[in-house]
């Protein structure tokens, strides 16, 4: 997840209220609804001359999606059509709250039979899904206990055909050099989770064989991830090294695992899921607004669009769930 620190908020609101067609004219992913739908289903990675990319200036990008009225990104029920989920299998990490409940919720009302693979229950997931489709008592950094749920859920039911790496970790404290707040620790914490995590549960899919045969893995990362947007979102900041470092370093083990998995059937797919308002995010409750963060039941909506639309045609790319345009790494 990446967020523009209130010194580039400042910047990026004025461009976004004073000079829209300035952003408009200069940014390919702020161009009309259905052109930004088209893009989607035209997706081609493996040219990646050909991609479109979305924008970098969160203010920007959502301001420029207001004043072209853009259906794709302000109302993903305009392209939503959940019967291509319907009798799936789909198991969600992380699945117990925040915006991997509503990708359950979601993937429930599609018809999808939904498995979660979490570290706690609740009786509402349980009653949603299914007392025995919940695997709890599992953390992404335990190895043994990521092979062990795995090898259950491919002995308890069929075989996968998505699996959504949604579980992540976000550290509180923003960590900067300059006032002595880098935490070492906890930046291996969000590697483990954020980057090995997603790495553990394919792995463990695949070594099990439970996955279907054109199995679609879905990585939920952020655009945290991209080194080359770091120069607009953290301009002249930097700063949440943890964080970012893990979803970059999740970015390319995604990669690997798409030219790894792409003779087997799998594809992967990176997806940057919006700005949702969870828990996660609350701590940038006074941008929510401004910087267009969504109900998470509308990011569940993108990110299940997004994974319908991945194959081994786009396999290894990385897209903005908002307006289904590519990232640059
Ligand atoms: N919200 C956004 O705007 C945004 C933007 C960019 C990317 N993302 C990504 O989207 C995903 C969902 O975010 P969210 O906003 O829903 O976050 P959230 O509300 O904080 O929920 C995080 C989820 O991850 C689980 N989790 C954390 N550490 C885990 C571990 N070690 N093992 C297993 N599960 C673990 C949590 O389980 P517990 O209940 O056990 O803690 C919870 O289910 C995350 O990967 C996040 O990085 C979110």
């Amino acid at each position: 997840m990446m967020f523009l620190r209130q010194s580039s908020i400042v910047f990026g609101f004025i461009a976004a209220t004073s000079n829209v067609a300035a952003w408009v004219s200069q940014s390919p992913s702020v161009a009309s609804a259905n052109r930004a739908v088209v893009s989607s289903a035209t997706r081609t990675p493996t040219s990646l001359k050909m991609a479109e990319y979305s924008t970098a200036d969160q203010v920007a990008r959502f301001a420029a999606a207001q004043e072209e009225k853009n259906e794709r990104f302000l109302n993903i029920d305009s392209v939503y059509n959940g019967n291509e989920i319907m009798g799936k299998r789909i198991l969600v990490t992380g699945g117990n709250r925040g915006l991997g409940y509503e990708i359950v919720k979601q993937a429930v009302a599609d018809g999808a039979t939904v498995i979660v693979m979490c570290r706690s229950s609740n009786d509402e997931l349980e009653e949603l899904v299914g007392k025995w489709n919940v695997y709890s008592g599992i953390d992404v950094t335990d190895t043994e206990a990521v092979k062990g749920g795995m090898k259950r859920i491919k002995s308890d039911g069929g075989a996968l055909d998505y699996v959504i790496n949604n579980a992540g970790y976000f550290y509180e404290p923003c960590e900067k050099i300059t006032d002595s707040s880098l935490n070492f620790e906890e930046q291996l914490k969000q590697i483990d989770i954020c980057a090995l995590g997603p790495l553990r549960v394919n792995a463990a899919a695949v070594e099990s064989k439970a996955l279907a045969d054109d199995a679609k893995l879905v990585i939920i990362t952020s655009q945290a991830g991209s080194a080359e947007w770091r120069k607009v979102q953290n301009k002249d900041e930097g700063g949440d090294y943890g964080h970012h470092m893990s979803r970059a370093a999740c970015n390319i083990a995604g990669v690997l695992q798409a030219e790894e998995l792409r003779s087997m059937g799998y594809s992967v797919l990176m997806v940057h899921p919006g700005f949702n308002r969870t828990e996660m995010t609350a701590k940038y409750k006074h941008i929510w607004d401004i910087e267009g963060a969504v109900e998470p039941s509308v990011g569940a909506k993108r990110v299940l669009y997004e994974a319908m639309q991945s194959s081994l045609e786009n396999t290894g790319t990385f897209v903005n769930a908002e307006d289904g345009l590519q990232i640059p790494w």
